[in-house]
């Protein structure tokens, strides 16, 4: 029988309670230097802040090649690069408060843009290089992008065909363009850099300045742009240390894409934020490749995902044999339910336990985790960090939220607002900000329970989002593009128990009423489906039906799709909403 608790030893820096001081969000503040009421800017206290230290020639970043050959790039280096990207945006005339976007692979340019960006009080959204033509659309238009920061094939295949849809898009920087204006209306990153001061660029943002727009699925209407601020990276900073166990002697490795919150948050500001070095790997997932990096570069502390791990397992163990990760220190996982087993797994690997941690993008950082001092309850998502406080809530439409207090009774995490990273708004919509919150609580739409001992257990989504490899997918952005389609007359979609993905994104499809299902015709909706949307986004499965289930008020009844295709009961339907 394996025991249901694995010990860790205490660590006393890690540990708030046993620490000299308690924990404060003004104490993280001073910790970062910040002045009460003065200038706080994200970029500064990553990147500018240590080139002015004793980190300053110590590497940033390691960008790995496709051949895995290594360049380092120091937080000096940085500071110069990210000035010089910052006076390019000044002299093209962006101002505080406009959005930028960013549409790349892991390449050095996109550290640069974002950093620099964020530097002059610019928004910075990242757009993941997986999405189609028209998620990029939606959430450019949806910010009224200003600037876009890609690669010319990105550009040419993505956003040239739909450029004249975004009207406030202003200027484009193609970062493989290195002559600078091959393409027509667009900047070359080199001719642009070269041309730009290296002058300090930074511009005095304060705490609640904006800096950040993360957009997320919920169950109906398109993405919504989670907006975040620049003390949000004082929850960078200090999750990274307690949740983390993260030092600035540190190589660590966030195996996230910035696309996303995680890689945002914590492949970029958190480790910068404490001074450490992070490992960017250019290339895609490969379980050979991974071991690797993992062994010969000497990461100390490895946050990576759910998927990523069954995946390596999955591999085997000869992929591990006589591979030793003398260096290896932490490791910690994140976006969907860790098993149990994997982190057996991890334990017989590489003699550690995977951290299971919890968050959304609209938390902006860590908020449950299985933190360095604590013992780990395999399966469990851990406990609130400090300076956070989370309750398990009983929340039913048109019933007040209440508390409940009672251990290992399921209701929805809630979290006490007011914590540096939380999420400011919902870019232009008010009402669906306020109905996340029910007086200061903030409600995540998960559900959770709570054992004797104050640890948290994922149970599952109070709603229909579906999570694929760690990524959240909103069925309703999936259904319109389907629907766009002449043959279908209406599409309802679902996330399908995957082994590896955790889920995979399925349709059922209603054909207009003269059109003859066919593999034929499956095949073009997949393939129109994953040119509008990409790769990311796209149905892997479709299923034709004669009609889709609804509700009274006639919303698809997505819940019981997902029934039939577990073969389970359907319940009783028609109380459904
Ligand atoms: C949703 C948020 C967290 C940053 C990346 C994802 C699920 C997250 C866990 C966990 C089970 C988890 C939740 C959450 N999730 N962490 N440790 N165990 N589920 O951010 O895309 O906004 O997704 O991911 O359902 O609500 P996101």
């Amino acid at each position: 029988m394996r025991p249901r608790v694995i010990r860790q030893a205490l660590r006393a820096e890690s540990d708030p309670g046993g620490g000299a001081e308690a924990f404060s969000w003004a104490q993280v503040g001073r910790d970062l230097g910040i002045r009460p009421g003065g200038p706080v800017n994200m970029a500064y206290l990553a990147v500018d802040r240590h080139a002015d230290s004793e980190l300053a020639d110590k590497p940033a970043f390691r960008f790995l090649a496709e051949n895995r050959s290594p360049h380092d790039l120091s937080y000096r280096e940085l500071a110069r690069l990210t000035d010089r990207f910052g006076n390019a945006l000044k002299s093209l005339g962006v101002q505080p408060g406009d959005s930028i976007f960013v549409l790349c692979g892991r390449r050095c340019e996109l550290y640069v843009a974002v950093l620099g960006a964020l530097k002059i009080g610019a928004i910075v959204s990242p757009l993941f290089p997986a999405f189609g033509p028209e998620p990029i659309r939606n959430r450019m238009a949806q910010a009224a992008g200003k600037v876009l920061v890609t690669t010319a094939s990105a550009y040419l295949r993505k956003v040239e065909p739909i450029r004249g849809e975004l009207p406030s898009l202003r200027h484009v920087v193609l970062v493989d363009d290195a002559g600078g204006g091959v393409v027509p209306e667009t900047h070359g990153w080199e001719h642009l850099l070269h041309a730009a001061s290296d002058v300090p660029a930074l511009v005095a943002t304060t705490a609640g300045d904006p800096a950040l727009l993360h957009f997320t699925s919920g169950t109906t209407g398109m993405p919504k742009g989670a907006l975040h601020v620049h003390a949000a990276i004082l929850t960078h900073y200090a999750t990274a240390r307690i949740a983390l166990d993260l030092r600035p002697d540190d190589l660590f490795w966030c195996t996230a894409d910035p696309g996303w919150v995680t890689g945002m948050s914590y492949g970029i500001l958190a480790p910068l934020a404490v001074g450490a070095t992070c490992i960017v790997d250019e290339a895609e997932f490969d379980a050979a490749r991974w071991v690797a990096i993992l062994e010969s570069e000497g990461v100390n502390v490895w946050y990576t995902a759910p998927t990523a791990i069954r995946m390596l397992m999955k591999a085997g163990p000869t992929l591990f044999a006589g591979h030793a990760f003398a260096a290896l220190r932490f490791i910690a996982s994140v976006g969907e339910p860790l098993n149990p087993e994997a982190v057996w797994w991890s334990m017989e690997t590489f003699r550690l336990p995977i951290h299971d941690t919890w968050w959304q993008t609209e938390t902006g950082g860590i908020m449950v985790a299985n933190a360095a001092a604590d013992d780990i309850r395999p399966g469990a998502m851990g406990r609130p960090v400090p300076g956070i406080a989370a309750h398990v809530v009983r929340h039913r439409a048109g019933e007040p939220v209440t508390v409940i207090e009672t251990p290992e009774t399921v209701g929805e995490l809630a979290l006490e607002s007011g914590w540096p990273s939380m999420f400011g708004a919902y870019l232009g919509q008010p009402e669906r900000y306020r109905e996340c919150f029910a007086g200061n609580l903030y409600l995540s739409g998960d559900l959770v329970r709570r054992d004797a001992d104050g640890y948290f257990w994922f149970v599952g989504r109070s709603d229909d989002v579906i999570k694929t490899a760690g990524h959240l997918i909103g069925p309703f952005e999936v259904e319109s593009a389907l629907m766009e389609h002449p043959a279908v007359a209406e599409a309802g979609v679902i996330g399908k128990p995957d082994a590896l993905a955790g889920e995979v994104i399925k349709a059922f499809v209603a054909l207009k009423h003269d059109v003859v299902p066919s593999d034929a015709l499956r095949s073009e909706l997949l393939a129109h489906a994953r040119r509008r949307l990409g790769a990311a986004v796209a149905p892997k499965e479709i299923a034709f039906v004669e009609c889709l289930p609804h509700t009274r008020s006639g919303k698809i009844l997505r819940r019981l799709l997902k029934a039939r295709e577990l073969g389970l009961s359907e319940g009783d339907s028609s109380t459904l909403e």
